[in-house]
């Protein structure tokens, strides 16, 4: 059985993560889309809410599951017997960490990181930017799943009543 983690934070998952989790699953026979639940950056959504809209947003992939993990990635693949970790590369601006990373987590234990070329019309996508634009009024809603985008909104409409940007 080949199987592969998807890590990220997905905050909020994207078109772009969407479009890698399903080559990956065209790739290996299961595909862990894991999300990262260290408190390390500021998050818009919980880690419940971001499993739940990865969950909506994979659905329709047989071979996809959803989960969370603590601390290393590396741990989380080795409890689970995954030897693969797949990531998209949007640009060379993503191959110098992406590759620290891939090595270091080389490294720690048994796993490869395979680098799925980001197709061309995500290249610019990042969670990051998809925040920055729905915070700031902007649509988004071809950027992300129809669900994720109505979340957004909410969201920011949120925050707006409390007084936040
Ligand atoms: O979507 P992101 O923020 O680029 O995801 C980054 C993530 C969660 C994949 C990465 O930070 C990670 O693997 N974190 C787990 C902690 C870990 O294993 N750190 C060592 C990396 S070499």
């Amino acid at each position: 059985m080949r199987r592969a983690v998807c890590p990220g934070s997905f905050d909020p998952v994207t078109n772009g993560h969407i479009d890698i989790v399903s080559r990956a699953s065209n790739l290996f026979d299961e595909v862990v889309v894991a999300i990262g639940v260290n408190a390390s950056k500021n998050r818009l959504f919980t880690a419940e809410e971001r499993m739940e809209m990865l969950r909506e947003s994979v659905a329709g992939f047989d071979n996809v599951t959803v989960d969370g993990f603590t601390g290393l990635l590396t741990t989380f693949c080795a409890e689970r017997g995954i030897h693969a970790i797949v990531k998209g590369l949007r640009a060379v601006s993503d191959f110098d960490y992406e590759l620290q990373m891939a090595q270091m987590n080389a490294s720690l234990t048994d796993v490869e990181t395979v680098f799925v070329p980001t197709s061309p019309e995500y290249s610019f996508l990042a969670s990051s930017l998809v925040k920055e634009v729905a915070t700031f009024g902007g649509d988004v809603s071809a950027l992300v799943p129809a669900h994720v985008n109505e979340r957004l909104r909410a969201r920011v409409a949120e925050r707006r009543a409390q007084g936040g940007s």
